[in-house]
């Protein structure tokens, strides 16, 4: 499903000078969106690092994409990960991956963890494709936009060769 294949991604890091737009791009993604203190909040966190994706060489360079993550006593969560609507299909979320797991390497990580909607094929996927698995399930843990109870799937990946 690679839509545009000569498409290359940028990644750079982010601080909390990022957090409003974080919010932007995350309401974007999400039905129910993060709010700018929120993302303060979360960044704020021991251990976290956010991360923005934008096209390479693109006229307009302004970030299609984001993730935050938190890295601590040897695992990292991937806590959320989006890529806008019109740019999804050509790989940014997947360079961005490749992104989480280099810096989650470089902070000592042995184990990645996530959380994911069991409705959400298209992150499932981009999840398996970086080499997770689901090892478990935590039943009704979201709602869907109807007030439904949706599993997540728990994903994991080891680091370690
Ligand atoms: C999930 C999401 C981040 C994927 O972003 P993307 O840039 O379109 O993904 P990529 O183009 O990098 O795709 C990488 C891989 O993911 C999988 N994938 C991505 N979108 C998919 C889809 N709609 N259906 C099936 N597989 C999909 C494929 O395995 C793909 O590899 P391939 O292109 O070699 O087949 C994007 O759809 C999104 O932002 N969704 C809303 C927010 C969200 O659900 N975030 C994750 C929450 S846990």
């Amino acid at each position: 499903m690679n839509g545009a294949g000569a498409m290359s991604f940028r990644v750079s890091s982010a601080d909390r000078a990022f957090c409003a737009l974080f919010a932007k791009l995350h309401a974007l993604c999400f039905t129910k969106g993060w709010s700018e203190d929120a993302f303060a909040d979360l960044m704020a966190m021991p251990g976290a690092f956010a991360l923005l994706v934008s096209q390479d060489g693109a006229e307009n360079s302004a970030p299609i994409g984001f993730a935050l993550a938190r890295a601590g006593g040897g695992e990292c969560e991937i806590i959320t990960l989006g890529v806008v609507p019109e740019q999804r299909g050509a790989g940014a979320a997947a360079t961005l991956m490749r992104a989480i797991i280099a810096r989650a390497g470089e902070l000592d990580t042995e184990e990645m963890l996530l959380e994911v909607a069991d409705d959400n094929p298209a992150a499932i996927a981009l999840y398996k494709s970086a080499a997770f698995e689901p090892v478990g399930r935590r039943k009704d843990y979201y709602r869907d936009a109807d007030g439904a109870g949706v599993d997540a799937i728990v994903m994991r990946r080891s680091l370690l060769s």
